[in-house]
């Protein structure tokens, strides 16, 4: 046996997971996040417009790329948050600071979106394709989003969390990989959280409000 075999050590996995489930929790979801609630915000413009920017693409494939790498990095960094879960406790009790109570908040915001991107997931993008062969119709969304409260509720509360989650997301990234250590640097990643939440928040409440302003216009759902 060669000396360099007999002193190679066996390669950590779970070390690469956690790194791995972290590292893509920031690229690409969270850049596909950003642009996902963009993109919605063409519901100012009208249905066409909307049409256009969320729900068609020029190719049968840029479909499937696109739920590809958006859907492959969210189960793989849902399975490494569901693991961090289980595994790792917040110990709020025993230190009341407030970066425990974010860490708290982020875990709980976790749940929701579990819950969120589920039913969003099914009912806006799988449903439509299965029972119609279309993607979801601007005045069906627009439609619920006014004359559906709990509709309203859900997406509302959901971009709230996925705001938070996500902003303060980069909070936990930035000092679990190292990347700000001093108190200064952690002030500034501080500034870049608020940023990021307020900009999400204005981006996905505003979309929201976009839909239901059109959905004024529009008789109710045959369902409701
Ligand atoms: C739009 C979808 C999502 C985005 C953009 C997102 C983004 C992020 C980011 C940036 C982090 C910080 C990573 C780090 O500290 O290294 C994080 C942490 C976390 N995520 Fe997500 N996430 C999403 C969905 C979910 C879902 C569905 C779950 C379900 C369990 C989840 C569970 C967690 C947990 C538990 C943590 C904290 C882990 C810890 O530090 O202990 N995330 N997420």
């Amino acid at each position: 046996m060669s000396s360099a075999a007999s002193t190679s050590r066996p390669v950590d996995t779970s070390f690469i997971r956690s790194r791995l489930g972290s590292l893509l929790a920031v690229a690409p979801l969270s850049i596909w996040t950003v642009n996902h609630l963009w993109n919605n915000l063409a519901a100012f413009k009208g249905a066409e417009a909307w049409q256009s920017s969320v729900t068609e693409y020029s190719h049968p494939l840029a479909f499937f790329a696109s739920s590809l790498v958006a859907l492959l990095p969210l189960a793989l960094h849902t399975i490494w948050g569901i693991g961090r879960l289980k595994t790792v406790r917040p110990n709020i009790e025993r230190y009341r600071y407030f970066g425990n109570l974010r860490y708290v908040i982020q875990r709980l915001s976790a749940v929701g979106l579990l819950l969120f991107l589920g039913a969003h997931l099914w009912l806006a993008m799988l449903k439509p394709r299965l029972t119609t062969g279309r993607p979801e119709a601007f005045t069906d969304i627009a439609g619920e989003m006014h004359h559906h409260l709990p509709t309203l509720l859900v997406y509302t509360l959901g971009v709230l969390g996925v705001s938070y989650h996500l902003a303060n997301g980069l909070n936990t990234f930035a000092m679990g990989w190292g990347l700000a250590t001093s108190r200064r640097a952690l002030k500034k990643v501080d500034l870049l959280v608020w940023a990021v939440f307020l900009g999400l928040l204005a981006m996905g409440w505003g979309a929201v409000y976009a839909l239901w302003d059109a959905g004024g216009q529009l008789p109710p759902p045959a369902d409701h």
